[in-house]
């Protein structure tokens, strides 16, 4: 496979449309024929993922092909709160992760250098990051070699009837393992 050529780089609100694009693989709408981009941003559990991108607490980055500039995949923060809550809600000081990465660029790296991007600038902010994920996506394994640990007793029946659950890294263990 040819060696890709990526920057990855802090999300600003230019790239609010790229962010709905990754939300609909983010939330596996991509992979149900029907559904488009559209669907996501008319989900009112999805569109507070992504809507008015910018806001404080926001923080992602993206990967961008250097000679196209194409982006091709992105990872973002977002906080919620008791009343609001995303799929992966914990507390309110606790950001919850999306990620995806376009089908044909996966499972080359592309998603461990966001997220590792996304842990650097968070843990100088944030206790912990929380995330939702179906129990069969194979991204668990790569969200617990990232320090992710399933929270027991968050198995919920998710909107295609299937199993999700939540996790938890926590930064600030991390920041104390490194620092002692
Ligand atoms: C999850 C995802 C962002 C990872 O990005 P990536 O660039 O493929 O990741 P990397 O190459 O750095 O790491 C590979 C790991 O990603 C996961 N992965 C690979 N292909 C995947 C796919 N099609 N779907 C989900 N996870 C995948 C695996 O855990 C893999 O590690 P493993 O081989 O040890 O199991 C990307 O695969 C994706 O967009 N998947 C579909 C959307 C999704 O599931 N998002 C997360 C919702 S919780």
């Amino acid at each position: 496979m040819e060696n890709l050529n990526y920057v990855i780089h802090p999300l600003t609100q230019q790239d609010e449309p790229f962010l709905w694009q990754m939300l609909y693989e983010a939330a596996h709408l991509a992979e149900e024929s029907n559904l488009t981009v559209q669907d996501a941003m008319n989900h009112p559990e999805l569109l507070k993922y992504v809507e008015n991108w910018g806001l404080p607490g926001d923080i992602g980055f993206a990967a961008t092909l250097v000679n196209s500039d194409v982006s091709v995949g992105a990872a973002w923060l977002r906080l919620f709160t008791k009343n609001n809550q995303g799929y992966g809600y914990i507390d309110d000081q606790t950001p919850e992760l999306a990620i995806a990465v376009l089908p044909e660029y996966r499972n080359q790296g592309i998603g461990t250098k966001l997220i590792t991007h996304l842990i650097a600038a968070a843990k100088v902010v944030h206790p912990s990051i929380s995330l939702s994920s179906r129990k069969s996506n194979p991204a668990l394994r790569l969200y617990q070699r990232l320090g992710w640990q399933i929270i027991p007793g968050s198995e919920t029946v998710n909107r295609v009837g299937g199993i999700s659950l939540k996790m938890k890294l926590d930064l600030a263990a991390m920041q104390e393992a490194i620092t002692n």
